[in-house]
């Protein structure tokens, strides 16, 4: 998969910024053991986002910017991300690590 307007470097440092590993592994960052949502790695070849709409760029990047538009009862907070912002972080999460 490939984010249009995306820079997976920018991603990871807004990643880190977000604050998103304090309930998400994700693969080439420190959190080890965070396990509040699921773990990120591999997002380019998951079949769903939240378990309810198809993964595709920009359902990935609606579901970062609001994820209780796309599920009402999701557990994931909003936490402000601008459009491209959600760019960068998608990015950063379908590149293969
Ligand atoms: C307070 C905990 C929390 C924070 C902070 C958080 N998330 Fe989540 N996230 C969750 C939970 C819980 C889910 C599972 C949601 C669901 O399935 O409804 C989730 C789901 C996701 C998914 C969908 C995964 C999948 O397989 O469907 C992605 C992608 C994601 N989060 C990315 C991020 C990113 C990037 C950040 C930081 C910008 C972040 N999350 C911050 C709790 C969090």
């Amino acid at each position: 998969m490939r984010i249009a307007g995306g820079d997976p470097q920018l991603g990871r440092e807004l990643i880190q910024r977000y604050g998103c590993v304090a309930c998400h592994a994700i693969p080439g960052l420190s959190s080890y053991g965070a396990n509040v949502g699921p773990p990120l790695h591999r997002m380019g070849e998951r079949a769903y986002v939240g378990g309810v709409i198809a993964n595709t760029p920009d359902n990935l990047v609606a579901w970062l910017q609001n994820p209780a538009a796309i599920d009402p009862r999701t557990a994931m907070p909003r936490l402000g991300i601008s459009e491209r912002e959600a760019r960068h972080i998608a990015a950063y999460l379908v590149k293969p690590h």
